[in-house]
């Protein structure tokens, strides 16, 4: 089990535990969680409502052309540490990530 640190839209942090053994990934972890997500392609990097600022400095792979492409659509691919939370997958490499949902997570 990892722990990630969430900031939700307003403005309540919580912490979510998330196993690293059942190939989960972020957005996945949030849901399963009862945190509202809007995540509506399911996680298929297709509709940027999963996005959240990265706020520590984890390593985290890089983006695919894909995440790219969509966060750029979406007009938060400038904004620093703009991620898809669904293409996070949960490793023990994410331990005490520390992220924000973005605005476009909302209903
Ligand atoms: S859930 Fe659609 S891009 Fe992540």
């Amino acid at each position: 089990m990892i722990t990630i640190h969430v900031t939700d839209l307003e403005g309540a942090v919580h912490e979510i535990q998330a196993p690293t053994d059942m190939s989960m990934n972020v957005m996945e972890a949030i849901r399963a969680n009862e945190l509202p997500i809007k995540a509506t392609c399911g996680g298929m990097a297709m509709c940027a409502t999963c996005n959240c600022t990265v706020k520590s400095d984890h390593p985290l792979a890089d983006m695919s052309e894909d995440e790219e492409a969509m966060l750029d659509e979406a007009f938060v691919l400038d904004i620093a540490g703009s991620r898809l939370m669904c293409q996070i997958p949960v490793t023990s490499a994410i331990d005490g990530l520390v992220i924000e949902m973005g605005e476009l997570t909302g209903e």
